[in-house]
């Protein structure tokens, strides 16, 4: 499935899951603003794409970025077709522990930043007849692991909002759909090396027996709902997770 003609915002899309959407984005033919805070990052992903990736160095949290996100999208590309809302910073914490500066992050770079996106692109999306967007959820919230408090909550408001959006703005042709993953990026590889134990335990509960490849599992989930392959589908949550969770 091809993606030529499309312009798409992706946060976090400089590394991790983010980052592989980024490239493959590119290689089906789409033009990229990633947002994310690595600049190293960025830089490489810049390297990898030749033009057709630009980085924004922005933290998600913050409320100005979305609109300077969507504003270097339509200047560099002349317009916005999707939005990709990846980046979600987190602490695990017991619920009783839970300090308002660990709701503040998950809710600010989760939550808010996805409305943030949304709102911010939404006149654009119109303005080129319709648009995708695709959010993140997280097995971990519709289970209800241990810890991840801020997280689930986060990430399930995300879940609920986009459900709302989908239904608001499927008479305008901007669609609104989710991927739930799970993938063996950077950052999962070191906590797989700190605690080989639970990184085994965690492998065994997989259907399909390992974590996914950010590129090969997880990006082109995103890219076809970026695509017209998907345009009859809004609301939805896609698992893309070697069959460990399950929503019925
Ligand atoms: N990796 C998994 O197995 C898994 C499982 C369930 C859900 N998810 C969800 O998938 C998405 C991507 O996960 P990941 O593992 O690639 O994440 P990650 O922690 O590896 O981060 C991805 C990117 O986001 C950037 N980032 C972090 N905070 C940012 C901020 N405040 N502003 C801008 N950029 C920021 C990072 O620099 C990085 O490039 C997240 O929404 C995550 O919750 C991942």
């Amino acid at each position: 499935m091809q993606l030529q003609d499309q312009v798409v915002v992706v946060t976090g899309g400089a590394a991790g899951i983010g980052g592989a959407v980024s490239r493959v984005l590119v290689r089906r033919g789409a033009k990229v603003v990633a947002v994310d805070i690595d600049a190293d990052a960025g830089a490489a992903l810049e390297a990898d794409c030749g033009g057709d990736a630009v980085f924004l160095a922005g933290d998600v949290g913050a409320p100005e970025t979305a609109e300077a996100a969507v504003a270097l999208a339509v200047e560099r590309f002349g317009k916005l077709t999707g939005v990709v809302n990846n980046a979600h910073a987190s602490r695990q914490v017991p619920f009783v522990d839970l300090t308002q500066d660990v709701w503040d992050l998950s809710f600010n770079t989760g939550f808010n930043a996805t409305r943030n996106f949304m709102l911010a692109a939404y006149s654009h999306l119109k303005a080129a007849g319709g648009g995708s967007i695709v959010n993140f959820g997280s097995g971990a919230a519709i289970v209800g692991q241990p810890t991840q408090g801020a997280y689930a909550s986060a990430k399930e408001a995300i879940r609920g909002l986009s459900r709302v959006v989908a239904n608001e703005w499927a008479r305008d042709n901007i669609r609104v759909n989710l991927v739930s993953p799970m993938a063996l990026t950077e950052g999962v590889v070191a906590w797989s090396k700190a605690f080989p134990d639970l990184y085994e335990a965690s492998r065994e509960k997989v259907p399909m027996g390992r974590f996914g490849d950010p590129e090969t599992d997880v990006a082109p989930v995103v890219a076809f709902l970026l695509s017209d392959d998907s345009v009859y589908m809004t609301g939805q949550t896609l698992m893309a997770d070697g069959g460990a969770n399950k929503i019925y």
